[in-house]
């Protein structure tokens, strides 16, 4: 897959496609990033890429001939056909789904805003989807879109190790991922529930189906919201239920 960014910081764009598992997917040949500055592109004696809102009022806004100029170079750059983003705070969020989507897909241009944002007139011509990382303001898109990129990255195929495995992680199955415990030298199996240390496997696969109900349950209910379980789950998360509130009395009445 390949990403192009368009970012009046190229260098953060650089730095986050080295580290980590989108450094590995891009060394093994998985992932390209590509950055591309838009001043690069701008015509005038002080290569600006920036102006006054028309109508006053506070802040900048990126022009339009900069950003066109650097994104038509970003397309000629190849010849797969690319999807391109803004990212915004006004866009769709990013979800595990959504992330899956892009994933598959050949290409992506990303394009991130600075100061107050684009003109208007460059996102209608130019731009096929705004997707934002949550609602708050960040003061550029830089680090939205190494959002995307970390998680379009690590579900290309090869990118994550076999222990690494993208199946079991939150939002897949549209439910939080189980508790982790590992061989800690201080702690030992302190703490550590009995039944991941029994090595009977159908057990250890229930507990954690259960874990991961239970979770959604008490953390993102909304997940649950419209959903219908299948028997074998529902029995798993009333018993999580029945428990965790046996639990929750004896806490009240020690
Ligand atoms: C200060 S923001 C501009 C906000 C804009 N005036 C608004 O209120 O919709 C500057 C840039 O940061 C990026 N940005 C800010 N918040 C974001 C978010 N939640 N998700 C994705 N990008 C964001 C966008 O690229 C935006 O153009």
């Amino acid at each position: 897959m390949r990403i192009d960014v368009l970012s009046l910081f190229p260098d953060f764009i650089r730095q986050c496609a080295q580290v980590g598992v989108v450094g590995r997917a891009v060394e093994r040949g998985l992932l390209t990033v590509e950055p591309w500055n838009p001043r690069d592109f701008a015509t005038d004696n002080y290569r600006r890429v920036d102006d006054r809102p028309f109508g006053g009022g506070p802040g900048m806004v990126m022009l339009p001939e900069p950003l066109s100029a650097c994104l038509a170079a970003a397309r000629a750059a190849s010849a797969l056909p690319a999807r391109v983003i803004y990212l915004s705070p006004q866009g769709k969020p990013l979800t595990q789904a959504k992330a899956r989507e892009l994933a598959a897909l050949p290409r992506l241009v990303m394009v991130c805003g600075r100061y107050e944002g684009l003109d208007e007139r460059f996102i209608e011509k130019e731009i096929d989807e705004e997707l934002s990382i949550g609602d708050y303001v960040l003061s550029g898109g830089e680090l939205a879109a190494a959002v995307v990129i970390d998680a379009v990255g690590r579900l290309q195929a090869g990118a994550l190790n076999d222990a690494e495995s993208a199946e079991q992680d939150s939002f897949e199955d549209g439910l939080l991922d189980c508790p982790h415990y590992t061989r800690s030298e201080s702690l030992g199996t302190e703490g550590v529930p009995a039944v991941l240390l029994s090595g009977d496997h159908a057990k250890i696969a229930r507990w954690r189906r259960q874990q991961s109900l239970g979770r959604t349950w008490l953390r993102r209910p909304d997940l649950l919201e419209g959903r219908v379980l299948d028997k074998k789950d529902a029995a798993l998360l009333a018993e999580f239920q029945a428990e965790w509130q046996a639990q929750a009395k004896k806490a009240e009445n020690p």
